[in-house]
């Protein structure tokens, strides 16, 4: 059987479960696309530090031009995160004809238009299912399972580390202070927080779903953004004290011709589906005129949660290169339509 070879940017906590998954489920994935998949070479740092997974046989070089320049090499997988320089990187590679998987939402949120068109002009698949709610197959089901449905709204919990700080706040009356270094301990934090306290990384990740369900760009200067940083635990135990518990949600929804979109602390009534949600779980809810209301589930960071959304982008890209249907990816979904921005 023919193997198809894959390069890696980045061996943080999501590239050691993408590297993890490739190996450990080789039969499932050879049975569905018909071929195998090996990781060839890994883009790193320092490519000394000690690693958690096991890198034999595997190349690790400091060089992007090792994979630039292999022609084995089919599908890279960026995982580096950051706006730059992951994209230069995803820019060379693409120009290089190598399809390309991130994780990376502040870069699709940002330039994905633009990534987009270069993915577009060379033929090559540029997939993202894992920059959006980590393990939820969110933005596939969007493109897939609404394609002939018209969404009405698209909203939830989408940062992993606020909603743990605020379930260990409302369940056990830690302080704001306290449940952060926890967050951080237990990984699910960005290397500089802010963007997750400050509910930023959740407006990336509701802008790219907001434009497969409504074919609208949104900007960061189109939605109000407001985090959980001036939440005190009074708050949330007064909350309580009224039968709500205060959840970051983001939406994004249609409002006459237009779409409104915003992320903010809200407080959810109790019997509400978004108030089970705890811990650094996400939980999307699309609501369609069709199909009504629905709800979807799980981890929101985590390695290999994360890895899974990879891989099934990976195996989607495996797929498009045996069909020989690759460049037809995600980027053709980006319909566009006159539905204006509704400003606040
Ligand atoms: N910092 C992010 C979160 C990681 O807490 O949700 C996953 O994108």
């Amino acid at each position: 059987m023919e193997t198809i070879k894959i390069g890696l940017v980045g061996l943080g906590t999501v590239g050691s479960g993408v590297l993890q998954m490739v190996t450990q489920n080789q039969d499932k994935i050879s049975n569905i696309t018909g071929r195998q998949l090996s990781v060839k070479t890994i883009v790193v740092h320092d490519i000394n530090k000690p690693r958690q997974v096991n890198t034999d046989n595997i190349i690790l070089t400091d060089d992007l031009n090792q994979i630039i320049n292999d022609p084995e090499i089919k599908i890279v997988v960026e995982v580096m995160g950051g706006i730059h320089p992951a994209k230069e990187v995803i820019t060379a590679l693409l120009n290089a004809k190598k399809h390309v998987v991130t994780a990376n939402k502040d870069l699709i949120a940002s330039a994905g238009d633009e990534l987009a068109k270069i993915a577009h002009d060379n033929h090559c698949d540029l997939v993202y299912e894992a920059s959006v709610a980590g393990g939820i197959p969110i933005l596939r089901t969007i493109v897939n399972s609404f394609a002939a449905d018209q969404i009405l709204e698209v909203k939830g919990i989408v940062n992993g580390t606020t909603n743990y700080i605020l379930t260990q706040m409302q369940q056990k009356n830690w302080s704001y202070e306290q449940a952060l270094k926890e967050a951080q301990k237990l990984g699910f934090a960005e290397s500089d927080p802010t963007n997750d306290v400050a509910g930023i990384d959740a407006a990336y990740k509701m802008i790219i779903p907001s434009q497969f369900s409504f074919g609208t760009h949104l900007t960061m200067d189109d939605m109000q953004v407001e985090g959980i940083q001036n939440l005190q635990l009074a708050d949330v135990k007064q909350a309580d004290a009224f039968g709500f518990t205060i959840k970051l949600l983001g939406i994004a929804k249609r409002i006459n011709n237009g779409i409104f979109a915003d992320v903010a602390p809200v407080l959810v009534a109790k019997d509400h589906p978004l108030a089970t949600i705890n811990n650094e779980n996400n939980a999307v809810m699309v609501t369609g005129i069709a199909v009504g209301e629905t709800l979807f589930y799980g981890p929101g960071a985590g390695g290999l949660p994360t890895a899974n959304s990879v891989l099934s982008d990976i195996v989607s890209v495996t797929k498009n290169i045996v069909l020989g249907t690759t460049g037809n990816s995600f980027n053709n979904y980006q319909h566009e339509n006159d539905l204006i921005v509704a400003k606040n």
